[in-house]
């Protein structure tokens, strides 16, 4: 089971083996498509023969790719921001800046996303209304991270050979799949029905937009293709995705970033098979 490079929020790294339990009994015959992708906990446990991986955003894709093609590259960029991190103070808001104006090379602006990553306020990715990145330094002291590490990377990028990455939107994503194709969705997860006013998710991600992706997944049974999803489980997950199966895990995901008054909501695996 291989580590991803980078963490992201709702990332199924460590869920992996639990979620694997539920996946259709032909998959090891099916191409794998993940268009949600993130830190890509599932792919990196499942290692496919033939994947296809995408996401919306574009910063992330294009980390991927670097990964890919020239992480040597990466790793060179990496190693000097975990330098620079050490002897200054500020170092975190000068890379911030760096990565919004947009970086001079694909592999620098890898670095910089991983470096953010690495040391920012719980790894989290939010952008402002002009799109900048804006998430503040997190509460690491400076020697409790490890910044580049190389044989994370470097299995990564090797996992990664060969695999298909796009950016894109999920819609975009399960147009062409055919039925020789396995789909793992793991979108924002739905909001708590009894804590949420504006019923959005913090990633933007309404409930609206969960009705909408319903009707992509009845879209996919009708094609014969096999879908997976992660989501919470309340009220809204019974409405929206009723049509299927949905199964409880008996593992629960925290809210809120804070460890100390996080709570515990339950999460379910829902699928047309
Ligand atoms: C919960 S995260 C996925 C976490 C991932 N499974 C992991 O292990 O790290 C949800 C992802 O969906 C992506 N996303 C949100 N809206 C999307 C859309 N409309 N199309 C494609 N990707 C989208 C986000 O950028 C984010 O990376």
């Amino acid at each position: 089971m291989a580590k991803p490079f980078i963490k992201w929020v709702g990332g199924k790294y460590t869920l992996a083996n639990e979620l694997k339990k539920h996946l259709p009994n032909n998959f090891d015959e099916l191409d794998y498509i993940e268009p949600m992708l993130g830190g890509a906990g599932m792919f990196f446990n499942l290692q496919p023969k033939k994947a296809i991986l995408s996401d919306i955003n574009k910063k992330l894709i294009i980390t991927y790719k670097s990964i890919q093609n020239n992480v040597e590259g990466v790793i060179s960029e990496l190693k000097k921001h975990e330098l620079n991190h050490k002897t200054n103070e500020d170092y975190f808001y000068d890379v911030r800046e760096y990565f919004n104006k947009g970086c001079e090379t694909r592999e620098g602006l890898a670095a910089a996303f991983i470096y953010l990553n690495k040391t920012n306020f719980n790894g989290l990715y939010r952008v402002n209304s002009k799109g900048e990145f804006n998430v503040p330094k997190g509460r690491t002291t400076s020697g409790s991270v490890t910044i580049c590490d190389e044989k994370v990377l470097k299995n990564c990028s090797d996992l990664l050979k060969g695999v298909e990455l796009y950016w894109k939107s999920y819609e975009d994503a399960l147009k062409d799949l055919n039925k020789h194709c396995f789909v793992y969705l793991d979108p924002p997860y739905l909001p708590q029905t009894d804590v949420s006013f504006t019923k959005y998710s913090k990633d933007g991600f309404s409930v609206e937009d969960h009705k909408i992706l319903s009707t992509h997944c009845k879209d996919l049974s009708e094609r014969g293709i096999k879908f997976m999803m992660s989501n919470a489980e309340n009220d809204y997950t019974h409405d929206i995705y009723g049509d299927f199966t949905i199964k409880p895990l008996t593992v629960y995901h925290s809210l809120g970033p804070d460890k100390k008054t996080r709570k515990k909501a339950k999460e379910c695996i829902i699928t047309n098979y």
